[in-house]
Formats: structure tokens, sequence, C-alpha cells
């Protein structure tokens, strides 16, 4: 008898413990499965394709200068000479006056101010000029 009644509080006691902790664990768990859909990157495959292809941009080390070096520093150097307001020999002096340098430089050939004054650079020169400007005139 007394064995009995110690047998049934200890599973009664057992019992209560696990509702306890069976419904802690309920508590804690609600909410934990919401999972975010997927954020797929598959989309963009086609269009990286296309930017592997992509031509680099004009950047000014590469294709800059050195028309700057042959054509202009004669006279826009530092010091600038013959009458030249500024210098054209880095990135800084040249992005500032970008556009500037590309009137110039497009101006008919003779025409008062054209740039150099020896005579109008070649078109695919000039058009190196303008793609710059429109890439953002990056450095390199
Ligand atoms: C033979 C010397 C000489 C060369 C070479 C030369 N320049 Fe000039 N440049 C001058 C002189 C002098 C002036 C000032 C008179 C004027 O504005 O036309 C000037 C003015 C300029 C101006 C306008 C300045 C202002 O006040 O806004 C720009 C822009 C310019 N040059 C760009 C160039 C570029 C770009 C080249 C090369 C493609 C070049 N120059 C080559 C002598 C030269």
């Amino acid at each position: 008898m007394k064995t009995t009644r110690l047998i049934f509080l200890m599973v009664l006691a057992l019992s209560i413990f696990a509702c306890a902790s069976d419904s802690e664990d309920d508590f804690v768990d609600t909410g934990n499965d919401i999972e975010n859909p997927d954020d797929t990157d598959d989309t963009d495959d086609t269009d990286d394709d296309t930017d592997d292809d992509a031509e680099p941009l004009v950047n000014y080390v590469d294709d800059i200068e050195p028309i700057m070096s042959a054509a202009c520093v004669s006279c826009h150097g530092a010091p600038p000479t013959n009458g030249a307001p500024f210098a054209l020999v880095n990135f800084t002096q040249v992005s500032q006056r970008a556009n500037g340098i590309f009137n110039r430089m497009n101006l008919s050939n003779g025409a008062p101010g054209a740039m150099p004054p020896s005579g109008r650079l070649p078109q695919s020169t000039i058009d190196l000029i303008q793609q710059w400007i429109d890439d953002g005139k990056p450095e390199n």
C-alpha cells in the first residue's frame, strides 16, 4: 500500500514536471519556423554575362593622360608656358576642366581658341574625350 502510493506520487510529480516542461517548450517554440523567401541571384546571370563582354570604360590613366602629354603639356605643363593659363598634368586638373578641354578641342580647325593651336586632332581622339566624360571621368 505504501509502495503503491509512493509510486503514484512519483508518477504524478514526474508528469507535472513533464507538463510544465512541455508547455514551456511549446511557448518558446511558437513562431520560430517562419522562413524568409529565398533570395535567388539566378536572375542576374544573363546581366553578368553581358557585363563580362562590355568594353572597359575610357579612363584618365590609359586613354586621356597620353593625349594630354602628346598634344597639350608642351604649353599646359607645370608650370604652364607660352601663355597657357593652367597646367593639365594630373587627373584633378584635367577632370575639373574636361568640358572646356572638349569644347576647345572640338572647335573647327583654325578657329580662334582651338586647342591645340597647331591644328585639330583626329576626330577619334576628340571622341575619346567625349566618351570619357560620358563614362563619368574615371581615373583608372
Ligand atoms: C602651343 C601652346 C598650347 C598648346 C600645345 C595647347 N594650348 Fe591650350 N592654351 C594655350 C594658350 C596660350 C591659351 C590661352 C588663350 C586661349 O584661351 O585661347 C590656352 C587656353 C586653353 C584653354 C582655355 C583656358 C580657359 O581660360 O578656359 C583650354 C581648355 C585649353 N587651352 C586646352 C588645351 C588642350 C586640351 C590642349 C591639348 C589638346 C591644349 N590646350 C594645347 C596654349 C596651348
